[in-house]
């Protein structure tokens, strides 16, 4: 098969989506390879998880530099050096700017925990919850300057029960997001992933054409 792809991962916290994707790509046969793992955050457990693994790994603090623009042209050459090809924002709890998003054109990927459009920011759970909707998920899209928008690639949906704590609909949303997010980046590193009028075209078998009901439809 042709060369794996050269990914960055950039985090804030705990990491676990950063996880599934480097036992991913550890697999020979997973079309990417994760050359560093980036945090704005010093004390990110995501760090030591990724040394763990055996992965390069830094810190760009957005208090070491004097401004936004400053400290992406650090995160910028952090990702060149590297050898970046594509970047996973995977629990990055910073807006990438305009500017710099034009550096990396298409080529930025995030995975966000509700069925995008609904439910942007912090908290789409909690959101989800409080909405009282019966079916949440999570989404892998393109990342466009604005939060939590661009081209969707996949997404994965998952019942909301009615006795549902939060810390439980969290936990199986993530477990859908362990799977979506390598699914996702490898159809994107085999070029299976094209945008047009702002949509992502995606060349991946179709899924069965039930409905997940809930409540169960009889
Ligand atoms: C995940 O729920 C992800 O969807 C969101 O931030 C969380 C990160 O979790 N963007 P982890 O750090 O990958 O465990």
């Amino acid at each position: 098969m042709s060369a794996k792809r050269a990914v960055a991962v950039l985090l804030s916290g705990r990491g676990s989506n950063m996880v599934a994707l480097a036992e991913a790509a550890a697999r020979p046969d997973y079309p990417a390879r994760i050359v560093t793992v980036l945090s704005d955050k010093a004390d990110a457990p995501g760090l030591s998880r990724a040394r763990a693994l055996g992965l390069p790994a830094g810190v760009v603090a957005r208090a070491q530099h004097p401004s936004k623009p400053a400290f992406e042209a650090a995160l910028d050459a952090e990702l060149r050096a590297a050898g970046a090809e594509f970047i996973c924002l995977a629990g990055f709890m910073r807006l990438l700017s305009a500017a710099f998003l034009a550096g990396w054109h298409d080529r930025v990927l995030n995975i966000h925990p509700s069925l995008l459009p609904a439910f942007k920011g912090l908290s789409a759970q909690a959101q989800a919850l409080a909405a009282g909707v019966r079916i949440a998920g999570c989404t892998v899209h393109i990342v466009r300057p604005e939060m939590d928008a661009g081209p969707i690639i996949a997404q994965a949906a998952v019942p909301v029960l009615a006795d549902d704590s939060l810390d439980r609909l969290e936990a199986r949303i993530l477990a859908a997001e362990h799977r979506l997010y390598p699914r996702a980046l490898a159809l994107f590193c085999q070029g299976r992933v094209r945008l047009t009028d702002g949509r992502a075209r995606v060349d991946a078998p179709t899924p069965a054409p039930t409905a997940l009901y809930n409540p169960p439809a009889d």
